[in-house]
């Protein structure tokens, strides 16, 4: 599918070239999500519902199905800081597998905190200012995703409360650092500052922690708090979603000056969000212009909530407070084992995500963690940049894609997204080196006996 392809290295865009617009997929979308259940009445939420939690220009997000939103003014300012991003184009990477494939990466690293988070906890933060909100609550996994909103409080001066999953909390103090320099107040979760949180350590006073764990205990504080505080979720939902579609839109333009077309996208999936991101833009036009695009999900074998998990109605959080959702689920009493890529350890996926991939619009593929590594490390002694772990499933799968090109003698357009540096996740690398990490094989059986306490849903 290749015009007269380019042989430079980075395509950059202006600051003009920034998108003004998010794209929505559920303008698109053949197979539209199911409705979001109440988790107490188990029917649809209304917006009075949803704003306990969420500000009402989010909710309205949620629910849109109009094709574009606007980007406020505000917001694209902020988002000058670091986009466009850069997109460039892994020529080292490809020679050293001599493969005839070409690899591209969107560069989501160059943002303030290292990711592609801030692309929505920037608006995030600016609808609740508007609305007139003070203090958010958060969890994080990694650290990622509260460092972004961290640092995107303080730009718009609110508080924020993280609940970081416990094992990440004791793993990775520098994150805890970066999130304390900007503002926020950080506490390892399951905590004592909770109800559901007292509860989870009385009965298991070393649980390591999970996401589920850490966002009930954010929606606890934000619903108990009389409208105080606002609760923010750094992927999942529709929202999410479409402010990370800035990295594919982009990416369209930068691979028009690359004189390319990708025959194939790929992106890691935690809750869904980077790899949305980066892949519906190309699905609207694989089917608007009939592009035949492959848009592949990738995510580790420890926790295949695509690949081995249910296509059914679950709670987002161990503690059945967060809304009901049609989802991938390996069940919300997950708690995964204490691989490294933090954040890719949720138990369910995003709706949109998991409609379109159980429709086969979207592949999923699992990656174990052995070989991830071994291609994060080859990534960094070839490109320089030494990935997230979590984007290190991304160059995997992007790496046997090129092997398999080659094997088949087959010119192949290959784009991923690089959704993170790696730069604070070095622990994992050390444990890498000197042998400590294992592969992990989620059991079929694990994900059948969670299955057991689904809500049950009846739509009237
Ligand atoms: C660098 C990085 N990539 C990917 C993810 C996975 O999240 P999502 O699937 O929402 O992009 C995370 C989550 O924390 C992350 O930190």
């Amino acid at each position: 599918m290749s015009k007269q392809a380019s042989t430079q290295t980075r395509f950059e865009l202006n600051e003009s070239d920034l998108p003004k617009f998010w794209y929505n997929i559920n303008a698109d979308s053949p197979v539209p999500p199911a409705p979001v259940l109440n988790p107490q009445t188990k029917q649809p939420v209304t917006p009075d519902f949803l704003s306990v939690l969420f500000p009402m220009p989010l909710i309205m997000q949620e629910i849109s199905t109009e094709r574009y939103i606007e980007i406020p003014e505000e917001v694209r300012e902020l988002y000058k800081l670091y986009r466009p991003t850069p997109l460039i184009r892994a020529h080292r990477l490809e020679k050293a597998l001599g493969t005839p494939a070409h690899i591209y990466y969107k560069y989501e690293g160059v943002s303030p905190t290292g990711s592609h988070k801030p692309n929505t906890a920037i608006p995030q933060a600016f609808y609740n200012k508007i609305s007139g909100t003070k203090a958010l609550t958060t969890e994080t996994g990694a650290g990622q995703w509260g460092c972004a909103l961290a640092f995107a409080c303080s730009q718009f001066d609110m508080t924020l409360e993280v609940y970081m999953v416990r094992v990440s909390y004791n793993s990775k103090p520098y994150r805890r650092l970066m999130m304390e320099t900007y503002g926020a107040q950080v506490f390892a979760s399951p905590s004592d500052r909770t109800d559901f949180g007292a509860s989870v350590l009385a009965q298991f006073p070393d649980s390591p922690g999970s996401l589920g764990i850490a966002i009930s205990e954010a929606v606890e504080v934000a619903a108990t708090s009389g409208g105080a505080k606002k609760y923010s979720l750094g992927s999942v939902l529709n929202h999410v979603l479409m402010h990370q579609t800035v990295i594919g839109e982009e990416a369209l333009k930068q691979m028009d000056l690359a004189g390319e077309y990708p025959d194939v996208v790929m992106g890691c999936v935690g809750g869904g969000s980077n790899f949305a991101g980066i892949a519906y833009p190309f699905l609207r036009e694989n089917l608007r212009d009939g592009h035949r695009t492959r848009l592949v999900a990738v995510e580790p074998t420890a926790t295949p909530s695509l690949t081995k998990g249910v296509y059914t109605f679950d709670y987002g959080d161990s503690a059945q407070m967060a809304p009901i959702v049609k989802m991938h689920t390996l069940g919300h009493s997950f708690v995964p084992p204490p691989i490294h890529a933090g954040g890719l350890r949720y138990h369910g996926m995003a709706p949109s995500l998991s409609a379109l991939c159980d429709a086969g619009y979207i592949e999923a593929k699992a990656v174990p963690q052995l070989a991830t590594f071994e291609a994060a490390v080859q990534f960094a002694n070839t490109e320089g940049l030494i990935p997230a772990p979590e984007s290190a499933h991304a160059i995997r799968a992007a790496i046997d894609e090129a092997l398999d090109a080659k094997q088949k003698g087959e010119k192949r357009v290959i784009l991923f997204n690089l959704s993170g540096h790696g730069n604070f996740d070095l622990t994992a690398y050390q444990d890498y080196k000197a042998g400590k990490l294992q592969d992990y094989e989620y059991p079929e059986e694990a994900v059948h006996a969670a299955m057991e306490s689904l809500p049950q849903v009846v739509l009237q």
